[in-house]
């Protein structure tokens, strides 16, 4: 439980988003709500530690769900933030299958990090294994998906001025999931890999949150060190010439079962 008699200090929207579905939601979210001071802190290639403090700002975190968790790697990125208090609008993005624990489990690590939640929404996004081939919530977030997210933030919002004009503090906020979370391994490693079509233009490699790919000694082609990827896939939607391929033995199953269009769910 937190104060909400001291006014808001602008928005903050936070995020971890290699390809780019959860910064759309948030940066969405951040126009329904409309703030003239609005900054960006852009967890996805950053690998500071040094302490990043709010102060007062409505902030929005949101993230991808990785085998129905928040990733490994989000995680560890976000113990820079000090909440301090700061009210907090929750966001996974998934890509059509299920979010499982992770909005919990987002919750429960914001809450460690000084937030306190005061809503929460599971969005959905463009499977990071989605192909043209196989697509798997191709498009999204689509046109809908931003309104819906525009009005959530304005929804947000008027909860905030709801208690600040009470007086009230921000209640516990309840949302989908359990504890102990869905227990989940990353598989055997693997990656993507280099069609003949690559010209070592060296794009994927400003992209990769984990520094996993380097050119090669006389820098003629790039290299991937497959103890490093975490299969993101931002190399393969970034590159000019489609000649990066990530060939998932679960894009097929997902493209197949996963069709039925899910819609988003937000929590008040
Ligand atoms: C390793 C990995 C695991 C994933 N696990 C899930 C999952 O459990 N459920 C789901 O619906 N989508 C899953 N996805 C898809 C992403 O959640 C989805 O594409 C999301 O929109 C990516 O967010 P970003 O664009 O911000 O990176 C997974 C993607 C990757 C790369
Ligand atoms: S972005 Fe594409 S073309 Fe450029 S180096 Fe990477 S794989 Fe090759
Ligand atoms: S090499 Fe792996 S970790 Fe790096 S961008 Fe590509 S899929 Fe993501």
């Amino acid at each position: 439980m937190t104060s909400t008699t001291t006014p808001l200090n602008g928005n903050r929207l936070i995020f971890f988003s290699p390809t780019h579905t959860s910064a759309q939601i948030a940066r969405a979210i951040g126009e329904g709500i409309g703030m003239e001071r609005r900054i960006e802190t852009d967890l996805t290639l950053d690998e500071s530690s040094s302490p990043i403090e709010m102060q007062g700002e409505l902030c929005v975190i949101a993230t991808p769900v990785y085998g129905g968790r928040v990733p490994t790697l989000a995680l560890q990125r976000l113990q820079r933030l000090k909440g301090n208090g700061a009210p907090v609008i929750l966001v996974v993005v998934y890509g059509n299958r299920d979010y499982e624990d992770a909005l919990r489990e987002l919750r429960d690590t914001a809450i460690s990090l000084g937030f306190v939640p005061l809503t929460a929404g599971a969005f959905i996004g463009e499977h990071s294994y989605s192909t043209p081939e196989l697509p798997i919530a191709a498009g999204r977030p689509d046109t809908d998906d931003l309104q819906q997210s525009r009005g959530f933030g304005k929804d947000s919002l008027e909860k905030w001025n709801q208690l600040h004009t009470a007086g009230t503090p921000i209640p516990e906020l309840t949302v989908k999931g359990n504890f102990p979370y869905k227990l989940w391994t990353p598989g055997a490693p693997a990656c993507p890999t280099c069609t003949e079509n690559c010209f070592a233009c060296g794009e994927c490699i400003e992209v990769c949150p984990t520094h996993a790919i380097h050119f090669n000694a006389d820098q003629t082609a790039i290299e991937t060190d497959i103890q490093q990827c975490i299969k993101c896939c931002a190399c393969v939607k970034v590159c000019p010439n489609k000649a990066r391929e990530f060939k998932s033995p679960f894009a097929a199953i997902l493209h197949e079962k996963c069709s039925a269009r899910r819609q988003p769910e937000l929590f008040f």
